[in-house]
């Protein structure tokens, strides 16, 4: 079983590139709505998250964990991944990955306040690709437009192109380091026009834990997803369905890490 992890929503873009790669493996996915935005919380509290949706999913018994959530990989880059029984697979790791495959220079990183803070991008693609040029913007008006389903019309549109002018021109890529964000592709692409290309790190997650399975082989599992949220379980049920396209998606509510935070960045 493989697991993978979010704040929100924005894991689903994540379950969607994993499941396209192994369509017979068992996943599970828990969504911490709980404590939805990340994006605008301390690195303490994030790392706590993190380290509490790490200990979730290795409790599960899951042999991989496909993070599907940048800002706790950022936090992760400072603080360290917890122990874990599980592989797991970092979404700033696949990101590099992706940009050099793409022989991209002028890199645009368009994430959340936390992970443009952390300054983790950055770093570790200059150390990837050195003559790399790397800008990061911060988009925290993003994600509550996601895990609102404002996805459509002038509202999101318009997020999305103030975002896109605080980055430099003649770009080679972007990388939508936020996992909510290739919800807003078609906003993307109409700010950043056809020429700039837009990296999804998802993608490549989703090679790396399937090279991990097909080595290993799994005949016994049988393509199940569960999605799990700490939060509101009948409006998750609706966006799981909507975002994923299932029309019965095997939905539970858990109280797990439904602790108060106080820290606010
Ligand atoms: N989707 C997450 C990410 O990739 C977190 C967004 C948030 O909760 O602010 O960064």
């Amino acid at each position: 079983m493989i697991g993978i992890f979010d704040s929100g929503l924005g894991g689903l873009t994540v379950v969607r590139r994993v499941r396209e790669r192994l369509p017979h493996a068992d996943l599970v996915f828990f969504a911490d709505q709980a404590h939805v935005p990340y994006g605008d919380r301390t690195p303490e509290d994030l790392d706590r998250l993190m380290r509490a949706n790490v200990a979730w999913l290795d409790a599960r018994g899951v042999e991989a964990i496909v993070v599907g959530c940048n800002t706790s990989c950022a936090i992760a880059d400072a603080y360290g991944w917890p122990e874990s029984s599980a592989a797991i697979f970092d979404l700033i790791d696949s990101a590099t990955i992706a940009l050099q495959r793409a022989n991209a220079r002028r890199i645009g990183i368009v994430a959340t306040a936390a992970t443009v803070r952390s300054g983790a991008y950055g770093r570790r693609i200059r150390e990837a690709i050195p003559q790399s040029e790397v800008w990061e913007v911060a988009a925290p008006a993003l994600v509550p437009l996601v895990e609102a389903g404002r996805i459509a019309g002038d509202e999101p549109r318009d997020a999305v192109a103030d975002v896109c002018t605080q980055l430099p021109r003649e770009l080679d890529a972007v990388v939508l380091a936020c996992t909510h964000y290739p919800v807003l592709a078609e906003h993307f692409t109409a700010a950043l026009g056809a020429g700039v290309r837009q990296i999804d790190p998802a993608f490549v997650q989703a090679d790396r834990v399937a090279a991990l399975v097909e080595s290993r082989g799994h005949a016994d599992e049988r393509g199940t997803t569960r999605y799990v949220t700490n939060g509101d379980v009948a409006l998750f049920r609706h966006n799981v369905a909507r975002i994923t396209n299932e029309t019965n998606p095997l939905v539970e509510e858990s109280a797990a890490l439904a602790f108060e935070l106080d820290g606010r960045a």
